[in-house]
């Protein structure tokens, strides 16, 4: 066998095919990964079997079994009906069904709008740091450019973005047609950024909002962590609310909502939503894709029409807000009275993530390696969220997978943990 023939280990989840990410092994703490644990994870059970029971029964009631047909490009009636009144409840701001994509999650939102509305040659700015995987995910369309614009207070800086759009505009030339519409995109994570746990203030997405219909490039906002907010009664306004339809430059939509079930029910359920405007829709709506495969995750999209038609989903949401909102509480109490004092953060108001600095020249990726094997702690260095490997002195630690218990002693044992480190390998850095 050679080194490059395929292997097939027996893995059971993501997670087990790296040890740095592995949430699972009892053996250490791994504040790595931003997705739910086993306690939450259980309540599935029930959940599903009493919406598949419902929608079953409902399938049987109505004789025609379209359930189990190919379904319609933007995914089952039923479901985006739904979905359009869960959303508009939790938001608090109208969703309409008809702006309503179904996805099979976030990823494979993003890689549809990849591939039917960005020119093959375009350009996508990414926030300095940004989720990585979406970083992975642009690589591989190896003809577009990827440009990082600067951050500021754990957010977009728009007059970067603003001077970088201007000069990309006028340096390359993109083949926009075919469906193609736009010459660039800008991928946010708007509310409750990952990494860094901040969300754009509403004068700022009304500013970006201007400027994308201006510019005309399209934003896509991965919307995932929007429902998981702890300090307000609403979320945070997303920024497809301000991509205004009366604007004299509106062309017919330049914001996506990109949203998930991943995060408020299972990852493993594989639906999510496009929310968009009517020329966006109307390009989904061609795409091949969703029309030979007749939309996908059809009769899943079934179980959560029921499962929101049940009121199942609003009751698991709010478990999940509280639990949350309690494990935020603990990790950044625990920092506010442990984290040394040359380290910072920002305390994010939702979401999973908490963006912890250290001290300049503290380089995180040594460091996290180091804490792993001496302390049995671990959580990602800031380095992988950055297309150019930069931002090597923050590290990101997530209260998704861990109870609150479990991120206390976890969160007191990295605070003790950075002492140590720079003590024995920065002197000069002081506390
Ligand atoms: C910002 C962001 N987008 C997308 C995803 C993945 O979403 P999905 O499971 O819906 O594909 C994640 C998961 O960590 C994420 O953090």
């Amino acid at each position: 066998m050679t080194d490059n023939a395929v292997k097939d280990p027996y893995l059971r989840h993501l997670f087990d095919a790296n040890p740095a990410f592995n949430v699972y092994n009892s053996e250490l703490i791994n504040l790595s990964v931003g997705a739910p644990g086993p306690d939450l994870l259980k309540n599935c059970t029930d959940l599903l079997a009493q919406s598949t029971k419902h929608r079953l029964e409902e399938e049987e009631r109505e004789g025609k079994y379209f359930l189990f047909q190919y379904g319609i490009t933007s995914g089952l009636w039923e479901c985006r009906n739904e979905l359009s009144k869960f959303l508009s409840r939790r938001y608090g701001n109208v969703v309409a069904r008809e702006n309503l994509t179904l996805t099979a999650g976030a990823t494979h939102g993003l890689q549809l709008i990849l591939n039917t509305l960005l020119a093959p040659n375009g350009v996508i700015f990414v926030d300095e740091v940004t989720y990585m995987i979406a970083l992975d995910v642009f690589k591989q369309f190896s003809m577009l450019k990827i440009t990082s614009v600067p951050m500021k207070n754990g957010v977009v800086n728009l007059d970067a973005l603003e001077n970088l759009i201007e000069a990309e505009a006028h340096s390359r030339k993109v083949t926009v047609g075919d469906g193609k519409i736009f010459w660039a995109m800008y991928y946010a994570v708007p509310i409750f950024h990952n990494p860094t746990g901040m969300s754009l203030s509403p004068d700022a997405s009304k500013r970006l909002a201007q400027i994308a219909q201006k510019k005309d490039f399209l934003v896509v906002c991965d919307d995932v962590y929007n429902l998981l907010h702890y300090e307000t009664d609403q979320p945070p306004r997303r920024l497809f609310e301000f991509d205004d339809p009366k604007s004299a430059d509106y062309r017919g939509g330049n914001i996506i909502s990109n949203g998930s079930f991943s995060k408020i029910l299972s990852p493993a359920i594989r639906v999510g939503w496009i929310e968009s405007g009517p020329r966006i829709v109307s390009v989904l709506k061609e795409s091949g894709i969703l029309k030979s495969g007749g939309a996908v995750n059809h009769y899943t999209s079934g179980l959560i029409a029921s499962l929101l038609q049940l009121g199942l989903e609003d009751r698991h949401l709010d478990h999940l807000v509280t639990t949350y909102k309690e494990r935020m509480r603990t990790l950044c109490d625990t920092l506010d009275g442990n984290l040394p004092s040359n380290c910072s953060y920002r305390r994010p108001a939702g979401g999973y993530f908490v963006w912890i600095e250290l001290p300049e020249g503290c380089d995180a990726d040594p460091f996290l390696k180091w804490c792993q094997e001496r302390h049995k702690v671990l959580a990602i260095p800031g380095s992988r969220f950055s297309i150019e490997g930069k931002s090597r002195n923050y590290i990101r630690v997530s209260i998704g997978f861990h109870k609150a218990e479990t991120i206390e002693k976890a969160a007191r044992i990295l605070c003790n943990a950075i002492s140590e480190y720079n003590k024995e390998k920065h002197p000069d850095i002081s506390t």
